[in-house]
């Protein structure tokens, strides 16, 4: 009898951008303990997980050339996380990882984290594994901070390490303009950045994060501007100066205000409607201050099966 190969099973999740990220202590772990309110946003990948003689993962789109494809991928990391979890063997799962970049690598919008996210997603549909939801955000945590929040998407403030989410309600939608730049910035630098600012001074440290949650609720982009705050802000500035400017010339081309993404570099501008946007993201991609301009929204959904007739 011929075994049924069951069909690919396509993902799509969101990038994320921090409206509020206060760093804290850095713990025994090496990590640091974080205050953060996550916004999923609507630029996405597209990950597709299928059955395979040749497992591997395989990176098309914008940046895909400075994608590991090896075992450092986080997607691969999934793969092996959950065939561990239900008692396949990690080393020889029998799938391969397509990924189709739309969120900007090594942009500080967790592309990668995404991508695992999305992975976990697709890998329970094609193997019709009965885990929750609950039970992936425990595997998406062990892969990397941003993980849970990318199976989550919405709007959530994350604490620990990130890891940790509470639903935010923000029923309204916000619109942001998105400046790339020409290279990315590795995480564990930014953050190495910031202890050593510290421990030479003061820099920048972001107010309390209640009222970034009652702005969210009230769904006015003028009451969250001036909220926007980033205590790795000034670290990855530190490590590319040019932020500076190009922080500046989003709010002078109309933009409400500016912050930078995550670890950075992207620059994410919260602006006060659509229209606004698409002005802002036209102005700003002539000011020869950035790679390139997105246009997005948030919040939307974390990562959602699209396939036509994949079981959900
Ligand atoms: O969890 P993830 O693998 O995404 O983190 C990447 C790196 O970012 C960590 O190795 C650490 O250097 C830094 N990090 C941190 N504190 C956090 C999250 C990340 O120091 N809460």
């Amino acid at each position: 009898m011929l075994a049924v190969v069951p069909p690919p099973v396509s993902v799509r999740v969101p990038a994320k951008v921090n409206v509020h990220l206060g760093v804290g202590d850095l713990r025994e772990d090496g990590y640091h303990e974080l205050g953060t309110v996550f916004q999923a946003l609507s630029l996405t990948d597209e990950v597709t997980v299928a059955v395979a003689d040749e497992p591997g993962v395989e990176v098309h789109g914008e940046g895909a050339d400075s994608v590991p494809t090896g075992p450092s991928n986080l997607a691969w990391r999934a793969v092996q996380e959950l065939s561990r979890h239900v008692g396949r063997d990690p080393e020889e799962p029998k799938v391969r990882v397509v990924i189709r970049k739309g969120i900007p690598v090594a942009g500080g919008m967790a592309g990668g984290s995404a991508d695992a996210a999305a992975t976990l997603v697709a890998l329970a549909a094609l193997w019709r594994l009965e885990v929750g939801r609950d039970e992936l955000a425990t595997l998406a945590g062990r892969i990397g901070s941003d993980v849970p929040f990318l199976l989550h998407g919405g709007t959530a403030l994350g604490t620990g390490r990130g890891e940790l989410l509470v639903p935010v309600l923000s029923r309204h939608t916000f619109h942001w303009v998105l400046a790339l730049d020409r290279r990315g910035l590795a995480t564990p630098d930014v953050y190495g950045e910031l202890d050593r600012l510290r421990a030479d001074g003061d820099p920048p440290r972001v107010g309390p994060v209640e009222p970034v949650i009652e702005a969210l609720a009230s769904g006015d982009p003028r009451k969250l501007a001036p909220l926007l705050g980033n205590d790795l802000q000034a670290a990855s500035v530190s490590l590319r100066p040019g932020l500076r400017r190009t922080l500046r010339a989003g709010v002078s081309a109309g933009a409400l205000a500016g912050v930078v993404s995550g670890s950075g570099p992207t620059c994410a501008f919260l602006c006060e409607d659509g229209d606004a946007a698409l002005r802002v993201a036209a102005e700003l991609s002539g000011a020869g201050v950035c790679r390139t301009v997105r246009v997005a929204h948030g919040p939307v959904p974390g990562a959602r099966v699209v396939t036509e007739d994949a079981p959900r």
